[in-house]
This record gives structure tokens, C-alpha cells and sequence, in this order.
């Protein structure tokens, strides 16, 4: 079984000790845990890539907006302890709220710009309350490389500017999504699907797909693509909403005309459960 922490302090005793017996690269992987293939992959890239490896599983009150679904956000330590052995993980950190918002805490991250498109329009506040935690477990562990998935593509980007710009002396790592055999990218929100609902999510791969497909034919045209996929999308009968559909540079610039390395991001609600993927053109 890895370690398991819920101090910070602790952990940062146990790997100074660690670091006085040896020389180590330490690569983290952050997890809001129930994990899942995504989060296996990022785990076996750390392992790969270095000596020693901790994934964190901390459900951040912060980054869910009013009304969203963190008190039924899917948790388990037990299985998640149990992945991390399966997968060969070192440590564990599983902090308390305490621990990382210490009472009286007054201090927030919030990468501009970045934060306030796509997602950023959908969910105020999500990015803040992302940017400050990752900010607060990337100082905790003080790993050489991070890991991140690019299912999670606007954060993926934040991330690489927060520590850019706040001088964070890490690696950030991007992990390709993984996807179930039918194309539904890996998420902890998938377990809230019925199988119909389910049946309807694959719209959105299937929509990469009609995307890719245009491109590859000779369209270019942004509007135009995004129009056929959403005519897609909705034709699916579980599709309740699309918050976007947009196409960028892979700094998420929009792009009216695509090309090859563009991004295609896609948000929307299946049911009550609300989904994002992106995908990017070959
Ligand atoms: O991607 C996630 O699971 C979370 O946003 C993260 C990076 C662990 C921060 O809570």
C-alpha cells in the first residue's frame, strides 16, 4: 500500500527524509481521486518518468460553483488507495479542507484572460478556485513534474501559466485523454449517466469524428463545422444543452479558419450531467 497522508507537514517530513537518503525525481499527480483510466495513465506516466510518485485526491470545495455537484461528486478512498497500489504509487495526500484553507486564509490565484472564456463563461469562479489550489499543491509537494490530463484542455493551458508566471519550478506534463473503446473520454462525471443518457454522450466524440472528417475533405470554415456538429449533437434525444462549441489555436485563440494542431472544445448536458471533451484536428 502507498503511504498515506493527510497532513502536509507530514508528507513534506516524510519526503525530506526520503531526499536525505537518496537523490529522487518527484513526479505528482493531482486528482480530485475516484479514479478512473484518465487518472491511471497520468499515474503510469509519472512512474515512468520518475523515482518516486504522488497522486493527491482532495474534492476542492472551491472550484464547484453554487447549485454544481460537489457533495455527490463521486469519493472512495478505499478504491482509490487501492489503484495506487495496483499502479505502484509511493504516497498518497489526502488533505483535509483545514489543510489547505487554513481558517482565515485570504489568498486567491487567478490567471487572467485565460480564465474568463469557454469554460470560464459557464463556471465563474471555477478556474480561481482551480488556479489556487493546484497553486497550494504544487508548494506542498514541490514535485519536479506534474502531470495533467488534456481532457481538461483550459486547464491544462492555466496551469502552464500559472507556473510560468508565478516562477513555480515544475515540469507540467500533458497526458493525452483516454477514452473508452466507444470514444466517451474518461470522467468521474460518467458515473452519473444512465446508459441511455451514455448512448447520448458519444455524440460528441461521434461530432470529432463528422469534424475530422470535413476537415480532411477540404472544409475549413469554423461556422460551418461547428454548425454540422451541433446539428449532430442534437440530434441526440438525451442532449439537453450546448453551452459551446468553439474551435481555437491551441493557446484557445478562436479561429475562424481551422488547421491541422487547432482545437475543437466542446461543453454540454446530457441529462443533468454536464460533459466537456476536446479534440485535436489531425
Ligand atoms: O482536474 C482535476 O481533477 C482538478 O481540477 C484538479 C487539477 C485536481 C484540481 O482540483
Amino acid at each position: 500500500m502507498p503511504l498515506l497522508f493527510r497532513k502536509i507537514k507530514e508528507l513534506r517530513n516524510h519526503l525530506n527524509t526520503l531526499r536525505c537518503e537518496r537523490n529522487f525525481s518527484l513526479g505528482f499527480v493531482p486528482t480530485m481521486g475516484y479514479l478512473h483510466e484518465g487518472h491511471k495513465a497520468l499515474i503510469k506516466r509519472s512512474r515512468l518518468q520518475n523515482e518516486v510518485t504522488v497522486v493527491s485526491v482532495y474534492v476542492n470545495p472551491t472550484q464547484f460553483g453554487e447549485g454544481e455537484d460537489y457533495e455527490r461528486y463521486p469519493r472512495d478512498l478505499d478504491r482509490d488507495m487501492a489503484v495506487c497500489e495496483e499502479l505502484g504509487v509511493d504516497v498518497v495526500l489526502a488533505p483535509t479542507d483545514e489543510e489547505i484553507y487554513p481558517q482565515g486564509s485570504k489568498t486567491e490565484v487567478y490567471v487572467r484572460e485565460l480564465s474568463e472564456v469557454l469554460e470560464g463563461k459557464f463556471r465563474p469562479g471555477h478556474f480561481k478556485g482551480v488556479a489556487t489550489v493546484v497553486t497550494k499543491l504544487l508548494n506542498a509537494v514541490q514535485p519536479d513534474r506534474a502531470y495533467f490530463g488534456e481532457k481538461d484542455y483550459q486547464q491544462l493551458k492555466i496551469i502552464q501559466r500559472l507556473v510560468r508566471d508565478l516562477l513555480i519550478p515544475v515540469e507540467i506534463v500533458p497526458v493525452e485523454t483516454v477514452r473508452e473503446p466507444d470514444g466517451l473520454a474518461y470522467s468521474s462525471r460518467n458515473v452519473y449517466l444512465s446508459p441511455e443518457e451514455r448512448e447520448s454522450a458519444l455524440s460528441i466524440y461521434r461530432s470529432f469524428l463528422l469534424a475530422q472528417e470535413m476537415i480532411n475533405q477540404g472544409e475549413s470554415n469554423s461556422a460551418i463545422i461547428k454548425e454540422e456538429m451541433e446539428r449532430f449533437i442534437l440530434s441526440h434525444p438525451h442532449v439537453k444543452k450546448i453551452d459551446y462549441i468553439e474551435i481555437t489555436d491551441p493557446e484557445l485563440n478562436p479561429k475562424e479558419s481551422v488547421e491541422r494542431g487547432d482545437r475543437i472544445l466542446v461543453a454540454l448536458w446530457v441529462g443533468s450531467t454536464r460533459l466537456i471533451d476536446n479534440w485535436k484536428v489531425g
